[in-house]
């Protein structure tokens, strides 16, 4: 990757639009809501701003089912409203990063309902379609990221199609030239409208193996288990990670590069590092790949030095980092839940805003949320089922702006889409940001320091030995410190320390507290 691209040094924040802000007073977010809000980015210091899919869509998953990619979903208002954002969030200097969904459709979009209406069409062939077999077994032994089996049966054909999510998002086949053509031609409709790159959905996946072969499978698997432990249990030789995608993203980089724009991926994988290396090296490609191990490790010393250093040692450029998004539960929860969680929370993020590679923050992350709390009947995410623990609600709960009815989110008296989740006066923004020794203004200076540290943005990442309860890496004189424990610790150095996100002094930090120190030399 060239030292000179606008987003080397940069931070992002991901807005989940429907629970950013709403302006219309129907309970959901939109447009019109999020341009009032983004002078809290700006204050916050954020340079990117990825907005989650507003493309019309049935909202079976929420707006990652498409049904029409150039067009704007009513719900979050029109292309004006969008322009008025992207117009208002440059003047800020912030760029703009849209969610595209390539890897399926909704089963609602004129593609695939003429796939099924018209098999003789063309647009049979932008799916994934595969006989029946005669013994009444399914075309292959794939299993979905939702859990649950890949292949639904159109019944007037007798033939199955694909989806590696719901049966609503039916999966494109990206090995027909005609499916990269409709792409170059999203792309460019709003590259043309001004956003400054895309987050690819699923990147990892968009193309299949040719003959669809079963994967190995290497450990027991049905359909009640944890879809995470359904889909471990196979190799994914077959499914995802196959090496033509990097032609597609090759392609995808010569267009965004005819606008300076960035690809970053959703790169989910945890384990075939060397295929999601021919993803993102070499910058001819995904600029930015995801790294999501920090969403699935303890509070650990061991556990979060081997988070980041297995993906940087193997993977040579381009990687971004985040401990929250809308599909995991917020990292405060995880990591304990109440201060302690938070204070872990804000720790790590000293760390990750350390490594090379590109930062985000999850809306809410800035305010220390836990996930909310939602009763079971409030919950509308298709995955929820009933283990409490399974569904993304809970991180998806409203942003709480503002004291009183609505909290700043929606207009009093209007139930948001999702319940608030337990938040209380001093989670909101307003007070927050009224608070100098909130949450909020830690972030705030958080990002400020790490602004301010140009020289880091060349250095490699070198780890400093620092023993069971401490972990530390430095970027030339710049260190990053965490005390991973329960009791005070010293830095494993001595220098000026230019931030800290607790109370210790000197060179002793509190528990779970963490630091960013020039280091004498
Ligand atoms: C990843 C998105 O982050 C998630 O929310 C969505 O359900 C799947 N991709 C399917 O598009």
């Amino acid at each position: 990757m060239s030292t000179q691209q606008w987003w080397n040094h940069a931070v992002g924040y991901e807005a989940y639009i429907r629970s950013f802000a709403d302006g219309n007073g129907d309970g959901v977010g939109d447009f019109v809501g999020m341009l009032d809000k983004l002078d809290h980015l700006a204050w916050l210091g954020i340079d990117i701003l990825w907005i989650t899919p507003f493309y019309v869509s049935p909202m079976r998953d929420w707006g990652y089912d498409v049904a029409d990619y150039a067009a704007i979903d009513p719900t979050y208002g029109t292309l004006d409203d969008f322009d008025a954002v992207i117009d208002k969030a440059h003047r800020l200097n912030i760029r703009v990063l849209i969610d595209i969904v390539p890897n399926h459709t909704s089963d609602q979009h004129r593609w695939f309902q003429a796939a099924l209406a018209e098999p003789e069409s063309k647009y049979r062939d932008y799916y994934v379609w595969a006989d029946a077999p005669e013994d009444g077994s399914l075309p292959n032994n794939w299993v979905g990221y939702f859990g649950g089996k890949t292949w639904t049966l159109d019944e007037a054909s007798g033939q199955y199609y694909l989806h590696l999510f719901l049966p609503e998002q039916p999966d494109l086949n990206w090995r027909n030239p005609d499916v990269l053509d409709e792409f170059d031609d999203i792309l460019r409709f709003w590259l043309d409208r001004g956003v400054d790159g895309f987050r690819i959905d699923v990147a990892q996946a968009l193309v299949k193996d040719e003959q669809l072969r079963s994967n190995p499978q290497i450990g027991p698997s049905d359909d009640s288990m944890f879809r995470w432990e359904q889909w471990d249990a196979f190799d994914h030789q077959h499914d995802i990670l196959q090496p033509e995608s990097v032609d597609i993203f090759k392609r995808w980089n010569r267009i965004a590069s005819e606008y300076g724009a960035l690809l970053l991926g959703e790169t989910y994988d945890l384990k075939m590092l060397d295929k999601l290396d021919r993803l993102v090296s070499g910058g001819d490609a995904i600029h930015v790949g995801f790294w999501f191990g920090a969403m699935h490790m303890d509070w650990d010393a061991g556990q979060i030095r081997s988070t980041f250093d297995f993906p940087l040692s193997q993977i040579s450029a381009g990687l971004g980092w985040a401990q929250n998004s809308h599909d995991e539960h917020r990292s405060v929860t995880r990591f304990g839940g109440g201060d302690v969680g938070r204070r872990r929370a804000l720790s790590l993020a000293v760390l990750l805003l350390g490594l090379p590679g590109l930062p985000f923050l999850y809306q809410g992350e800035e305010l220390g949320l836990p996930s909310g709390e939602l009763p079971p009947e409030a919950k509308l995410d298709p995955i929820g089922g009933d283990d409490p623990n399974a569904g993304r609600d809970g991180t998806r709960t409203p942003m709480p702006w503002a004291p009183g009815p609505g909290m700043g989110f929606t207009s009093p008296g209007v139930e948001p889409w999702l319940p608030f989740g337990g938040r209380t006066d001093a989670d909101t923004a307003e007070v927050q940001r009224n608070e100098p020794t909130s949450t909020a203004h830690a972030y705030r200076e958080l990002l400020a320091v790490r602004r301010s540290l140009t020289s880091i943005a060349g250095e490699d990442l070198t780890w400093i030995d620092s023993g069971d309860h401490v972990v530390a890496f430095r970027r030339g004189d710049i260190a990053f410190v965490a005390n991973v424990s329960e009791v005070a610790s010293a830095m494993p150095f001595d220098g000026d320390v230019l931030y800290r996100s607790d109370a210790g002094t000197g060179q002793t930090l509190l528990a779970d507290e963490a630091a960013i120190v020039r280091v004498r030399t």
